[in-house]
């Protein structure tokens, strides 16, 4: 589905990314992993060309978005993204906000898109909130609503770079919850998360990153279990 080639990003003269391959297939939960600046973010904003590589290929469905040729708002459309600051609208309400995009972009009518808000609402028993603006919800429901809001234009795959870290700790596991919802109705995803405990739990394969390279690329399992120093050193850090 997803197919990264010796992708490089340089900012200025320093190499954010050096040389990162790597596969997703449909049904793959790929967490990224690794310390803070080691180009997490920055290889999450490259997929969907929010940021332009300096080099390399993204085959995503047969297509090659480094390419001149690839239509990126549909592309955007087919790849959801989930922000560390939920970024919704303040000015609209939950209900505008879910159904924007799909009707402005000719997804669905409004008919449909309505449905299929009242009927996302209600999975994550946040029917009531239907008419509430952002500025009443708690962290938590908001990064639940933008979670729903990529839903309702049925990506292909949703990319989520650190849901959690935003929010205060009380918050996390109602969050966390409907991502693993989603794993196991077999949504394609990539996570950038620092809850090691919530990777072991639901990643299928793993990515690490240090210093803009990929130190490991593999199964949940060879990540978990690996005799590699770096990173036992990491998974120790982590855990404490
Ligand atoms: N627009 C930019 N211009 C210049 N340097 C940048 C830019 N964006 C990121 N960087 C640099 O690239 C490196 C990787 O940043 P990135 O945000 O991708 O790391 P990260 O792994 O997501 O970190 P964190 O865990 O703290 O979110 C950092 O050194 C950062 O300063
Ligand atoms: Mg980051």
């Amino acid at each position: 589905m997803l197919s990264v080639k010796h992708l490089k990003k340089k900012f200025g003269k320093i190499n954010v990314l050096k040389d990162i391959s790597f596969d997703v297939e449909k049904g793959d939960i790929l967490a990224i992993v690794g310390p803070s600046g080691s180009g997490k973010s920055t290889l999450l904003r490259c997929l969907n060309m929010l940021e332009v590589p300096t080099s390399g290929k993204i085959i995503f469905e047969g297509v090659n978005l480094t390419s001149k040729d690839a239509n990126l708002p549909l592309v955007r459309e087919k790849m959801g993204m989930v922000f560390q600051q939920f970024n919704l609208f303040d000015h609209l309400t939950v209900m505008e906000n879910l159904t924007l995009a799909p009707i402005k972009l000719k997804v669905m009518g409004e008919g449909n898109a309505k449905r299929k808000a009242i009927e996302l609402l209600k999975m994550i028993d946040l029917y009531d909130k239907m008419d509430s603006y952002p500025s009443s919800l708690s962290g938590g429901q908001k990064q639940r609503i933008a979670i729903i809001r990529t839903l309702m234009m049925e990506p292909d795959i949703i990319l989520f770079d650190e849901p959690t870290s935003a929010l205060d700790p009380l918050m996390v596991g109602e969050v966390l919850d409907l991502i693993k919802r989603l794993a196991n109705s077999n949504k394609t995803m990539i996570i950038v998360s620092h809850e090691i405990n919530f990777v072991r739990n639901i990643a299928s394969k793993v990515l690490f990153l240090d210093e803009g390279k990929v130190q490991f690329y593999g199964s949940n399992k060879e990540f978990f279990t690996s005799k590699n120093k770096y990173i036992k050193e990491f998974l120790d850090k982590v855990n404490n």
